[in-house]
């Protein structure tokens, strides 16, 4: 059983590329980690990880806190419940494991003020309601419970595709360069390219203060707020990995963009330009993360 959150989370997101898969681990950990450090679980908490995916968070926070943690794992998507359900098996953790199939912003099945914390791990990314979330958050948690979320940021690439866009628009047809018509092609497919379309996107139609905002809407005290932007060598290290994998499960890979919308004269000159640009080893990539913490008030 596949759907698209499985598909991306298992395949698209490394196109099946050992070292790539194993690089974009070692970066997932770390975001995951900082999330976890923000939740301060503690022995015999329950925690509710939402849109928990492979469960590794859940996962990582039973390895830090031991056996007695508890932890609702949720996810809209059955093949991941079914995924992190074998893992949570292989790991012996199955007793501490409840899981649940429902969208963030409607937890049902978890009671009121019953968790003490809850996290997220890009997921409200994709929920068009976020602070209805956040308010079903607020509900489970009990007196005192905290949130910790860490969330992508994907504004400033559409705010990219939209740039490329207003070049190619504030031209003859003539005058443009048919890399830029190209490039354009690519970004448009996989993010919103005009300032509506970025706005209505559940995905680009957010910034870091609007998830503050969200969570004060929500009820949440104590908010502290860290935008993290780290540019470095950028893990894609070959232009297969790079054309069959995709930024977000929503986004097509780039080989299905050239194959449905490039001519094979656009595909063989596009790979030509662009082949030597992904593999060069002062190829970077740019992270943009906000991570979010916040309490429920004590009464
Ligand atoms: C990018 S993955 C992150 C998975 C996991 N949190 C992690 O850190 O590895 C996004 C997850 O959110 C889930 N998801 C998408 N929309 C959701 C929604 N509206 N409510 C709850 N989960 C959702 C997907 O099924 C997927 O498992």
């Amino acid at each position: 059983m596949s759907d698209l959150w499985s598909q991306w989370l298992l395949h698209g997101r490394h196109a099946d590329d050992p070292r790539l898969q194993e690089a974009m681990r070692a970066v997932v950990d770390r975001y995951i980690d900082r999330v976890l450090e923000g939740a301060q679980l503690t022995a015999g908490q329950t925690l509710v990880d939402v849109g928990t995916g492979e469960g590794l968070v859940a996962f990582r926070a039973m390895e830090r806190v031991g056996h007695s943690l508890r932890a609702w794992l949720t996810d809209v998507s059955e093949p991941m419940l079914q995924h992190a359900r074998a893992q949570a098996e292989v790991r012996g953790v199955l007793g501490q494991c409840s899981f649940l199939r429902c969208p963030a912003d409607r937890l049902e099945g978890i009671g009121d003020a019953s968790a003490d914390a809850v996290t997220t791990r890009s997921v409200l990314a994709y929920v068009a309601d976020k602070t209805g979330a956040l308010r079903e958050f607020h509900r489970v948690l009990r007196p005192g419970g905290r949130i910790s979320l860490g969330e992508p940021l994907f504004q400033d690439d559409a705010v990219e595709a939209k740039a490329i866009k207003a070049v190619i628009d504030s031209h003859p047809a003539q005058g443009v360069s048919p890399l830029l018509i190209l490039l354009h092609r690519w970004k448009a497919a996989q993010f919103p390219d005009s300032a509506d379309k970025i706005s209505a996107s559940p995905i680009t139609g957010y910034g870091e203060r609007d998830l503050l905002r969200f969570a004060q809407e929500a009820g949440f005290l104590e908010l502290h707020l860290e935008l993290h932007i780290d540019t470095g060598p950028s893990i894609v290290r070959t232009w297969d990995a790079f054309i069959h994998s995709s930024p977000h499960p929503l986004a097509p890979t780039l080989s299905r963009i050239m194959s449905e919308q490039f001519t094979a004269a656009e595909r063989e000159y596009f790979e030509r330009s662009m082949r030597p640009v992904i593999e060069s080893p002062s190829a970077v990539s740019t992270d943009r993360m906000v991570y979010l913490t916040a309490r429920k008030a004590l009464a």
